[in-house]
């Protein structure tokens, strides 16, 4: 049995493979035929990187895509940044266009020289950009998870307000982040440079239950396999309507089917699900308080609530014999970073198998195993 590509564990996926967020490829697809900035938030695993990365290949414009995931935390700056950024036109472009392989020399000559400034944005940059558009029309620059930045996200963002002016709408940039709002975070950059220049935000939310149903049984339809309804509703009970949780259990269904020639047991796919994310889990975690102060207090916070389903500030601050202002501030930094939900004043974690991953008893363990590996 073939996977079905909704099942395919990868980011680009053909716009048919998307299930049914309809009205955002829409979106995607019409603010950078217009060339309008936008930023993408929501959840791990909503679909945010599969979501832009489909719509920019569907329209065949000249692009590239970096995830500061993959370069943080090993001090990740916006240095790092623009030289990846560099690396990847060259990697994409080069063989295509003379004139960048040309400058992309020049720069790995004196690469070294380059210092960085927000008010003037790096003329290694913006020349190889220059080039491209004249050339191609246009460029797309799709950065995921901005949320590593840390402390430089401010200076990206001033240096993106400078970039806009010299190439918008020729140049579109796409900012997507595993935080509740990224349109937040650029407000509080202190001037607001980005103001006027990204006005437009898609949030993705994991799938309601019926939704979560129908794609489930869309890529099961798909190999002619059928589910009763009820082992369907407690696949998503236990996954949560996530996109990435839901495939790849139908990817792991058929997968042991074809195996083992015969209809697998449901619940046992479910546990094997939830191991092998278990170990993605810790390992975000370890990275989400690494350069936190106090870091363990948010361990023992996620794990409080994981055991309580539901916690109020006041219960935080008890537990970790502190002020209800220190708990507050704990809590609106996991909340911010889209682990924890509030509802009625208190605080629950969100993701089903990030709950139940911080109820194991070894949990504080292996983020720990974790972090030293840092
Ligand atoms: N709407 C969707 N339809 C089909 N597959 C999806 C959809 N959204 C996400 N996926 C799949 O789920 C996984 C996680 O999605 P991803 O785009 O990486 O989420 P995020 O960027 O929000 O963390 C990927 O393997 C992707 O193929
Ligand atoms: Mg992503």
């Amino acid at each position: 049995m073939k996977i079905p590509e909704i099942f395919e564990r990868k980011t680009v996926k053909n716009i048919n493979a998307i299930y049914d967020v309809d009205e955002y490829k829409r979106l995607v697809h019409t603010y950078i035929e217009y060339g309008e900035w936008f930023t993408v938030a929501g959840l791990r695993r909503t679909g945010k990187t599969t979501l832009v990365r489909s719509i920019v290949a569907f329209m065949g414009s000249p692009s590239i895509y970096v995830n500061l995931w993959e370069l943080s935390p090993y001090g990740l700056s916006i240095k790092t940044l623009i030289n990846r950024l560099i690396e990847e036109i060259n990697h994409v472009f080069s063989g295509k266009m003379r004139s960048v392989g040309r400058r992309i020399k020049e720069i790995s000559l004196f690469g070294f020289k380059i210092s960085f400034s927000s008010e003037r944005p790096s003329e290694a940059l913006t020349k190889l950009i220059e080039r491209i558009i004249k050339n191609k029309k246009r460029l797309i620059i799709v950065l995921d998870e901005i949320q590593e930045l840390g402390q430089d996200l401010g200076k990206l963002i001033k240096y993106l307000g400078a970039i806009h002016d010299l190439f918008a709408p020729n140049l579109v940039v796409i900012l997507l982040g595993s935080v509740i709002s990224l349109k937040n975070i650029l407000k509080k950059v202190k001037g607001a440079p980005l103001r006027g220049r990204i006005t437009r935000e898609i949030i993705l939310k994991p799938f309601d239950m019926e939704t979560a149903i129908g794609f489930l049984k869309e890529g099961f339809n798909q190999c002619g396999i059928t589910i009763q309804e009820n082992t369907l509703i407690r696949i998503v009970e236990f996954l949560g309507g996530f996109p990435g949780w839901l495939s790849e259990y139908g990817r792991l269904y058929i997968e042991t089917y074809t195996k083992t020639k015969k209809k697998p047991d449901p619940l046992t796919i479910l546990n094997t699900v939830f191991n092998d994310a278990r170990e993605a889990i810790y390992e975000e975690i370890a990275k989400l308080v690494y350069q936190r102060k106090k870091l363990l207090n948010y361990i023992k916070i996620l794990k409080h609530i994981a055991i309580n389903i539901t916690t109020p500030p006041t219960e935080i601050a008890k537990m970790l014999k502190t002020t209800r202002v220190t708990a507050y501030k704990y809590l609106k930094y996991l909340h911010q970073r889209a682990i924890l939900e509030t509802k009625n004043g208190k605080y629950y974690i969100i993701d089903p198998l990030i709950r139940r991953a911080m109820t194991q008893p070894d949990a504080e363990d292996k983020i720990l195993q974790y972090l030293k590996n840092i």
